[in-house]
């Protein structure tokens, strides 16, 4: 079978490792095929990779940036999502080429910050990781992890961060799959103060920092999801988006985002994330109700602003002012 490159995926990469981190999370090594420089990234970014089954897929670096020879990803089975990660993880092999973007970074961290705090869940722990990877042994304020997950054997790069330069910042916590034993990160925002908190993780602990959280300035707090278009709800439907400009109408259907119906039109909007966290694709709403999916918006922003790159309508039309 030939599969089509994306337009965003020019970059071919050698995959020249493979390691199982944890208990259904695989790392990959992306390296040029030649051996060359690859283009750099700052800690927080992410690269596109088709997989092997035509997919794209957006996946954090997880390495310090200082390292100019490979990028790392890492990877979680999910056998009820898309097929993406199951492709990657049966079918990549060593020494194949990986279509691959040049790094993006919708979750850049903030330079001279007065302290950080970062609460990853899960695979959130990847950004995260990159972050405090590229701090080295001068860190340039005093940090903080809170690494939430399920059980010691699902926790990817446990050793590393049990090292004892790192153990003293780091909390881990395991639920075992109990919403009863869920961490209470409230004792951790509960005082606003001038640092920066950064969030990666499932949805659910990401809407739980926000509410926790609103209290503080919103430019210190950070989010990132891996929830590429918003996902797919079962109660999904189409619906009509009309652009206020030019007055052309596209059908959005289930399992694609206003911003990607756009682009197959040839309309141009910014996006950075696309996945509902950096306020890239903020669109002012002139009709129509939001089914807001994003972590951007606040309350009184909802009935005039959408985050096209995920979210939808409840009736059957928006107006945006496009
Ligand atoms: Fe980041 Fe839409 S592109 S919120």
């Amino acid at each position: 079978m030939i599969l089509q490159t994306h337009a965003d995926t020019q970059m071919p990469l050698r995959v020249a490792a493979i390691t199982d981190v944890a208990e259904g999370i695989r790392s990959f090594e992306l390296v040029q095929p030649d051996g060359s420089e690859l283009p750099p990234f700052t800690a927080g970014s992410h690269v596109k990779v088709q997989t092997p089954n035509g997919l794209l897929r957006k996946y954090s670096l997880c390495n310090d940036p200082a390292e100019r020879h490979r990028y790392v990803i890492a990877v979680k089975r999910d056998d009820g999502g898309q097929g993406g990660s199951l492709s990657m993880h049966d079918e990549v092999q060593l020494g194949q080429t990986l279509p691959t973007s040049v790094p993006d970074n919708a979750f850049p961290l903030v330079e001279n910050a007065r302290s950080y705090v970062f609460i990853a869940g899960g695979i959130g722990i990847t950004p995260v990781l990159s972050m405090i990877r590229s701090f080295g042994e001068l860190p340039p304020a005093s940090w903080k992890l809170y690494y939430l997950t399920r059980s010691p054997e699902t926790t990817a790069f446990l050793e590393e961060l049990k090292e004892p330069a790192l153990k003293r910042n780091v909390v881990i916590h395991h639920d075992l799959g109990d919403p009863e034993r869920a961490y209470d990160l409230w004792p951790v925002l509960e005082k606003p103060n001038a640092g920066h908190v950064y969030c990666c993780g499932p949805k659910g602990l990401m809407e739980s920092v926000r509410d926790m959280s609103g209290h503080w300035s919103r430019s210190n707090i950070h989010f990132e999801s891996f929830n590429e278009g918003g996902g797919v709800k079962a109660d999904d439907k189409p619906f009509q988006v009309k652009l206020a400009k030019s007055g052309r109408e596209f059908q959005v259907p289930v399992g694609k985002s206003i911003l990607s119906v756009l682009r197959e039109h040839g309309c141009d909007a910014a996006s950075s994330c696309e996945s509902g966290t950096c306020g890239t694709c903020r669109t002012a709403l002139l009709e129509g109700e939001a089914d807001h999916r994003d972590m951007v918006l606040y309350p009184e922003e909802m009935e005039s602003q959408i985050m096209i790159c995920v979210s939808r309508a409840k009736g059957e039309r928006l107006v945006i002012d496009l």
